[in-house]
Parts: C-alpha cells; sequence; structure tokens
C-alpha cells in the first residue's frame, strides 16, 4: 500500500463552489455518466435504504487501471477523455469533458473508496480517500503545494489485487461513506413518507409507472428525498423512457428513441431498474389526438454558429395543466444527458401566454455544440453563449412564429369550444323539436346542410322539414347562431299551429315560454 497525492487544478476550484451539484441525484448523474463513457451495459447503485449510510455504485464497464486513476487524482480538472478529439466511441457519445465528475462523490460523502479491474488486466486496485480535506479547502484554507496545484487530501492505494472473478471481468465500484450529514438526515427521516417502495410488487416493471401515477397527485417537494431521487435519476441519466413513453405515437421521435435504446444501458438502484418518468399525455381521459393533444413536428436544428449546432427535439401539448409540474417546460440534453430541470420558461419566452405554458413541454437531444455553453455544475448555461442564443431563437420562432405552437394552440382551443358549442345548439333545437310535438302535436324536422345556399334555412311544408344551409346570415358566434336557429323554428311552429296574427304571437311566445 502507498500513498497518493489528490490535488486539484487553482481555476477549477475557483469555479467549484461547494454545492455545484444541487440534489444527490445532480451528483449521482456524474458517476452514471462515467460508466456510460467507460462502455457499462449496467450500473447498480445502492443506498442501503433505510440507513442511507453506505452508498455505493457498480458498473461493468471498462475499467480503469491504478496507474491511470493516480493520475486522474492527481490533477483532477484534467480530462483526457476527448483526446484528439474524439467525441464518440463504441457508438456512444462521450459525456465526459472537464475532468471533475469525480469531485460529485465529494458533495456526498467525506470519504469514499475506488475499485477497478480494467479489461484485460488480470487484477484490480483499491484506493480509499478522505476528502475531509476538501471541506477545508473550500473554506479557502489555501493549500496549495510546489506545483501550484491545490492538495485536497490523499489516498491509500492497494494495487495488484487478486479476484474471483477471472481475468475477463472488468468493473468499476465506487463505495461512498460518510454520507453527508444533512443529505443524509434527510432521507432517514422522510423514509416513512416514501411511495416507491422495494417489495416484490415493485419489482414488476408496473410499479415504476404507479409511482408516476401518484406523484401527479401530489407536489414535488411532498415527495420524500428518496422518491425525488429515482424521479431524478430517471430524468437525468441516458435511459430509455418508462413504457411507450414519451409521447403517445413516438414515430415522430423514431429515432432519438432508437438511438437511446442503441445504448443498452440500463441502471438499477436498489434492485430496481430506473426509467425516463416521462409518459404523455398525463392524463387517461385525453385520448382525442389534436383536440386533446398534440405532438408538433419534429424539430431539427443543423447550422454553423462559429462552430456546428445540431440538435432535434420535440414539443408537446395538452389541452389540461401537465402534471406534475415538473415535466412542464423544455429540457435540454446534451449527448443524452438532461442539463438541469424542465426549464418553464421556454429560455425566458418573452410574451405572456398563460395557462398554455402549464400545457406544454418538449426535449432537445443536442448532438453538437452548446457544450462550451454548459456551466461547469453541467446543470445550467452560460446564457450568453451564441449557441445559447441559436436554440433560443430558434425556440422561440418554433413557439411564437405565425404557425408557430401558440397560435395552433390557440385554433386548437376555439375550435374544441365551437364543436362543444355545436353540440350544444343541436341538443337544444332538438329539445325544441320535441316541445312542439308534446305540446301541439306538430311533429316538425330539424337538418343541417354545409351546401351554401341563397337563403339561410328552406322549410317544406309537406313534409314539415326545416334544412340549415350555410349562409352569411348565420353569426359566426355559435351562441348567437343557436338563437337565431330557435327563433326561425319557434316562427315556423307558431305560423303551424295559428289561424290568425294574434294567435301566432301567442303561440310564439307559448314555445319561448319553456325556453328560459
Ligand atoms: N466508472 C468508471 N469507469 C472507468 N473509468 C472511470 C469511471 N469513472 C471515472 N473514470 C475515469 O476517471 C476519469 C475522471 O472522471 P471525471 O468524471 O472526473 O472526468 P471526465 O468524465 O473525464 O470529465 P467530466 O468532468 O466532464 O465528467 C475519467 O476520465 C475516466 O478515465
Ligand atoms: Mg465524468
Amino acid at each position: 500500500m502507498h500513498s497518493i497525492p489528490i490535488n486539484v487544478s487553482k481555476k477549477i476550484l475557483a469555479d467549484i463552489s461547494s454545492g455545484i451539484y444541487r440534489t444527490p441525484a445532480n451528483a449521482l448523474k456524474e458517476l452514471v455518466s462515467n460508466a456510460f463513457d467507460a462502455g457499462a451495459h449496467k450500473v447498480v447503485i445502492s443506498t442501503n435504504a433505510p440507513y442511507f449510510n453506505v452508498f455505493t455504485c457498480e458498473d461493468d464497464g471498462e475499467g480503469i487501471s491504478a496507474k491511470d486513476f493516480e493520475k486522474i487524482i492527481n490533477i483532477i480538472g484534467s480530462s483526457t477523455k476527448r483526446a484528439e478529439g474524439v467525441t464518440i466511441k463504441d457508438g456512444r457519445p462521450i459525456i465526459g469533458k472537464i475532468g471533475i465528475g469525480f469531485l460529485a462523490v465529494a458533495q456526498i460523502c467525506t470519504k469514499f473508496t475506488v475499485i477497478s479491474k480494467k479489461k484485460g488486466e488480470k487484477n484490480y486496485f483499491q484506493a480509499k480517500i478522505d476528502l475531509k480535506q476538501f471541506e477545508e479547502v473550500e473554506k479557502e484554507k489555501s493549500f496549495t503545494n510546489a506545483e501550484g496545484k491545490i492538495s485536497l487530501g490523499s489516498g491509500d492505494m492497494e494495487e495488484d489485487l487478486e479476484d474471483e472473478l477471472g481475468k475477463n471481468a472488468h468493473y468499476t465500484k465506487i463505495i461512498m461513506e460518510e454520507l453527508k450529514e444533512g443529505f443524509h438526515s434527510n432521507l432517514v427521516e422522510e423514509e416513512s413518507k416514501r411511495m416507491f417502495k422495494i417489495t416484490e410488487e415493485a419489482a414488476k416493471s408496473e410499479s415504476l409507472i404507479n409511482f408516476i401515477g401518484s406523484i401527479k397527485k401530489k407536489t414535488f417537494n411532498e415527495l420524500s428525498q428518496y422518491d425525488q431521487l429515482i424521479w431524478e435519476l430517471g430524468i437525468l441519466c441516458p435511459v430509455e423512457y418508462i413504457g411507450n413513453g414519451p409521447l403517445p405515437d413516438n414515430k415522430v421521435i423514431h429515432s432519438d428513441v432508437e438511438r437511446l435504446r442503441g445504448y443498452d444501458f440500463k441502471v438499477f438502484v436498489d434492485g430496481f431498474e430506473i426509467r425516463k418518468p416521462i409518459i404523455f399525455p398525463t392524463n387517461k381521459y385525453l385520448i382525442k389526438k389534436e383536440s386533446d393533444y398534440k405532438v408538433y413536428p419534429y424539430i431539427s436544428f443543423n447550422e454553423k454558429i462559429g462552430s456546428p449546432l445540431i440538435f432535434t427535439g420535440y414539443v408537446f401539448h395538452q389541452r389540461v395543466k401537465i402534471l406534475p409540474p415538473e415535466l412542464q417546460g423544455i429540457l435540454i440534453r446534451i449527448k443524452d444527458v438532461a442539463v438541469g430541470e424542465y426549464d418553464r420558461t421556454f429560455l425566458h419566452y418573452p410574451k405572456a401566454e398563460g395557462p398554455m405554458f402549464n400545457q406544454l413541454t418538449g426535449e432537445i437531444f443536442v448532438e453538437a455544440g452548446l457544450e462550451e455553453a454548459l456551466n461547469i455544475d453541467r446543470n445550467s448555461f452560460n446564457e450568453t453563449h451564441p449557441h445559447y442564443l441559436a436554440l433560443k431563437k430558434f425556440l422561440w420562432d418554433y413557439l411564437g412564429r405565425q404557425d408557430g405552437v401558440f397560435r395552433d394552440i390557440r385554433n386548437r382551443s376555439k375550435e374544441r369550444q365551437d364543436k362543444f358549442h355545436k353540440k350544444q345548439s343541436k341538443e337544444e333545437l332538438t329539445r325544441m323539436v320535441e316541445s312542439l310535438k308534446d305540446k301541439f302535436e306538430l311533429n316538425i324536422k330539424v337538418k343541417w346542410e354545409s351546401k351554401s345556399f341563397k337563403s339561410p334555412y328552406k322549410y317544406n311544408k309537406k313534409s314539415k322539414n326545416i334544412t340549415f344551409f350555410s349562409n352569411s346570415f348565420w353569426s359566426k358566434n355559435e351562441k348567437k347562431r343557436l338563437l337565431q336557429e330557435k327563433i326561425v323554428v319557434a316562427m315556423i311552429g307558431a305560423r303551424e299551429i295559428s289561424r290568425n296574427m294574434e294567435s301566432f304571437e301567442d303561440n310564439i311566445l307559448k314555445i319561448f315560454s319553456d325556453e328560459k
């Protein structure tokens, strides 16, 4: 065993304040991303619930050698993943870029162990790392060493260890101990209100769907920390969607859904596979395409804004509020990893569109570019970066232009209301006709024809048929139109049952007296 130094470059540390990862899920996302980059197919996270005293994260990726590991932590913030400009490896985009993802662990715990066996190597290594010093460094006590790097402490390295798994095994395992107090106590205290329970029942895939269903009834903050963790990890990681999500018709985003599936990348937390908890529409009774919900034209952008900016995506609207509200807005993914949360302002959309904002959701999948605009926390953007500005401009236009989303939502809403009123009109008129039959034994029938005619209606005295035609006489407003139609029916009805003008007026009033 020997001691290994852990250092971080000054510049990086200046960027990292104590809480760059806003939530535990945000920190775990970094470990999952590393496993993804290492070509893993399975990541197994365990929280040791209900004690939550030790977290582990294990993947079956290519692993890392002891020597490389030493190098990495000797100078944190110097990733070599993109050396020679490589951005794709074994069909997967490379997520890592800066070389600080590992520091995410420091936000979860103060002590951790890395165990890894590199593909093709016979033995594994184990490095025990104590991050106590990290807290002090964060409190701005300087530990600058001779090389101008800042020391975060040291670790104990044991190399050339043998396992029973044989030569072909390769893996990386990270064991996190002495979890940060706030984080640990939140998990423990809220354990009783946890909804996502690990039972045999839950082993069936529907449990996650049920869990999501029950989340809709709560506000997100009512959820336990654990539930939030499960939810958030699903949103953030490059795993598949739940069920047949995210859209009622995935044909539109076929290539994006297939790409995710193609990664064959699964993440388990305490034995359960997590998925993206995204499935629309969010209410079961929204079943009518176009009128209840709509998937807008596929987003596909490919331009050079200094360097290439390439993204695809979708926008979905449903006529009632999307619940939970955490799914409202637009989510930006870079290399299939979410950046922050759904942005409910749609990148600060400049006009007030009221409730429409609550009914809209979408995802943008960035294939190239925008990475430079990422802040170091990988949860937010430098909003003045040209790529961010270009994306914003595109989205605002997509939503706001003449034939854009907002205009279309308004039109659909008007159509729906017209349809509703039309139906109501028909029902009311039928009632009027029936009361003529009951009270005056007069059997008038009413018909509508969509062809236009020189007069607004025609009455056939013999068959007692009234036919309404399209004609500019009729009001465009369905309510007014109903009144017009009623007057016509009452007039014709009164004429049929009256002998003279006096009784005609009388009868019109009688017919209308029912119609209050
Ligand atoms: N699960 C893992 N399997 C194999 N190697 C890993 C794993 N996790 C980390 N590494 C190695 O450790 C290095 C540092 O990881 P870290 O997340 O800090 O940086 P990065 O992924 O290169 O960049 P970024 O800061 O953008 O995530 C990686 O480049 C990789 O070589
Ligand atoms: Mg990383």
